[in-house]
């Protein structure tokens, strides 16, 4: 690992503003359990979700820069959307509430199972409203951003100020937010003392990858950044990480080789080895498996996944840093209590 490029990238970084929105950095922490249960490799997560604001999670990372071009630019309203129950919403709603903007999301209806009958009063459809956001129903046309490029027009129209945040807060921008990540994953992982042979995490309107791809090309350019396909859409993915990863590094005044040895077209290696997985991770970490139906995890996912650990080459079993994000709303479901925390330099000794 190399010290001085990850502080040459800090200082890139430092040239963008962020609101304050997120709690970072945030924690690194080893997955003793999981570890021992899977026979050796040395897993670690990074916990997203305790970005604070809103319950937290991976949205939060990109609207903290996002949203500070939003405030420059004098808007009175946030307009965004995503599919039913997304996480993406709920952050959001919350930030526009923190803000004191109005707030009008876009729910998309068709793409996951029909909602509910508690839909209206369970997980991240109930804390929209809570923040006091207005939600309009949408049916789902495949293209992520125009209906709520519409509701930006609408909204305009009806003399409002709106600032419309991408689908997913997928952007140039957002991904030159979330490779401040790596940047904490560099710093962190070096105190404990170990160099992650790979990241691992969802990835799904492309913006978490794109940022995590850029952080590691220059921080940690031996990890391994893989994505795990949450939308069953491998080859969209795809060219929306290299899309952004490549606007992302453009803002950043990056030089082009970037120096990867898995460079951008090796990315999403194993996306279609894993394939779709609405997946809790979290509760994986949790519960192991006699809850995995509560995990919303299927059986075959939970064996693909211990195969890995198991059968995977020595690298990827080393310090394997898994990127694990909770989805909220399952945890109505689930008991979520923190594994416990292992002190000392080496965790695992
Ligand atoms: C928990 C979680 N992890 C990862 C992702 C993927 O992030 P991105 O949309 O930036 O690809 C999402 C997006 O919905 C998410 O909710």
């Amino acid at each position: 690992m190399d010290k001085s490029a990850t502080t040459i990238f800090a200082s890139k970084l430092a040239r963008f503003t962020r609101v304050g929105l997120a709690n970072l950095p945030t924690p690194l922490e080893p997955l003793k359990r999981l570890s021992e249960y899977l026979g050796g490799p040395r897993l670690w997560v990074k916990l997203e979700e305790a970005t604070g604001l809103g319950f937290g999670g991976n949205k939060l990372r990109k609207l903290d820069y996002v949203l500070h071009e939003a405030l420059e630019s004098k808007v009175d309203t946030l307009v965004s959307g995503g599919v039913v129950q997304s996480n993406s919403q709920r952050q959001v709603a919350a930030a526009a509430a923190k803000l004191g903007l109005e707030c009008h999301l876009v729910v998309y209806h068709g793409r996951l199972d029909p909602p509910t009958p508690e839909y209206e009063t369970s997980g991240n459809a109930f804390l929209n409203r809570v923040f006091g956001a207005k939600l309009h129903d949408s049916p789902w046309t495949g293209d992520r951003n125009r209906a709520i490029q519409e509701l930006g027009e609408r909204l305009r129209e009806d003399g409002r100020s709106p600032y419309v945040v991408p689908y997913g807060v997928s952007n140039a921008l957002g991904a030159v937010a979330y490779s401040t990540a790596v940047v904490e994953i560099a710093e962190q992982s070096r105190e404990l003392g170990f160099e992650p042979a790979a990241i691992v995490h969802g990835s799904g309107s492309a913006g978490t990858q794109a940022g995590l791809v850029v952080g590691a090309s220059v921080c940690l350019p031996r990890t391994r950044i893989v994505g795990i396909d949450i939308d069953a859409e491998p080859e969209r993915v795809r060219s929306d990480v290299v899309r952004y990863a490549k606007a992302a590094a453009d803002l950043l005044l990056l030089l082009a080789d970037w120096g990867n040895p898995y460079g951008a077209a090796d990315l999403l290696d194993l996306l279609a080895a894993w394939g779709p997985c609405a997946c809790n991770p979290m509760a994986v970490v949790l519960s192991l498996p006699e809850e995995l139906d509560d995990a919303c995890l299927s059986q075959a996912d939970w064996d693909d996944f211990v195969d890995k650990m198991q059968n995977g080459t020595e690298e990827e079993k080393e310090n394997y840093l898994c990127w694990m994000i909770h989805y909220l709303d399952h945890c109505n479901k689930c008991t979520c209590t923190h594994i416990p925390m292992c002190p000392g330099p080496d965790p695992f000794s």
